[in-house]
């Protein structure tokens, strides 16, 4: 893969974008606002990088990060997502995204919603469960899969072909993957679940930043979402 869409260019995206320009990969980011607000960052990035309106990054590459708001998937051009691996990262606070009925009461899940409201595009969550400082300082690309040098990254999604586009995305960026399966699973990595967040963390009073990021082995992480109950 040569060119990953990053629709979203806030925390998690310029985070995700960082470590696929390092790994040698193009990236095309959007937000809501236009291509000319992210002139900074790319600058930051370097010539890897490029801005653009969100159906440009939905269609650059074969494989999309989506990471905005729940509340903004309506606002998205669904169409340009349609054939795509879509890397979704979304999670679902009532306080920001306004209340859900579908997610309050357990019978759906966030990446559900979005393989909804995007029809066409081969939905994978992934990233959702880690704090984007973290992220940032776990990733180890020069280590081998498999190594105990890696962190392991859960997964979820309907299409095989999909995941296994978003796994050698991983691989490329230093993350190992676990396959919690189907997408109406993705709830064992929600909020408010023994998978979301703490494992990555290693800090003894919960402030959180790159410098209390904690590896997480596949056993680990296997073990909390086994360990998820839906409330
Ligand atoms: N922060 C974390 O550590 C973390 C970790 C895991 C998962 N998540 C989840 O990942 C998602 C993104 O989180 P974040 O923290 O990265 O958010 P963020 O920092 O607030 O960034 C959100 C980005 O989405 C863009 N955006 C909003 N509406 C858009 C639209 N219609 N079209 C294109 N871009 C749009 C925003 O652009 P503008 O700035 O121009 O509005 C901004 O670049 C959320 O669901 C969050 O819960 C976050």
């Amino acid at each position: 893969m040569t060119t990953l869409g990053i629709v979203g260019a806030g925390h998690i995206g310029s985070t995700v974008a960082r470590l696929a320009v390092d790994a040698g990969v193009d990236v095309v980011l959007a937000n809501s606002r236009g291509p000319e607000t992210l002139a900074d960052l790319v600058a930051d990035l370097g010539p890897r990088a490029r801005a653009g309106t969100a159906t440009d990054a939905a269609s650059a590459g074969d494989l999309v990060v989506l990471t905005v708001p729940l509340k903004a998937l309506g606002d998205l051009p669904a169409d340009a997502f349609d054939g795509q691996v879509v890397l979704d990262t979304g999670n679902y606070y009532p306080q920001r995204d306004g209340r859900i009925p579908d997610l309050d009461d357990g019978s759906s899940t966030a990446s559900e919603l979005t393989a909804r409201t995007l029809p066409g595009a081969r939905v994978v969550k992934v990233f959702n469960n880690i704090f984007f400082e973290h992220l940032g300082a776990l990733a180890r690309p020069e280590a081998p899969a498999g190594s105990d040098e890696r962190s392991v990254l859960a997964i979820a999604g309907d299409d095989t072909a999909a995941k296994q586009a978003a796994t050698e995305l991983l691989d490329t960026i230093g993350y190992d993957v676990v396959d919690a399966g189907p997408l109406a699973e993705g709830w064992r990595f929600q909020p408010d679940t023994p998978a979301y967040g703490l494992p990555y963390d290693g800090s003894s009073d919960g402030t959180w930043s790159g410098a209390t990021a904690k590896r997480v082995g596949a056993q680990e992480l296997r073990d909390a979402l086994t360990a998820a109950t839906r409330g």
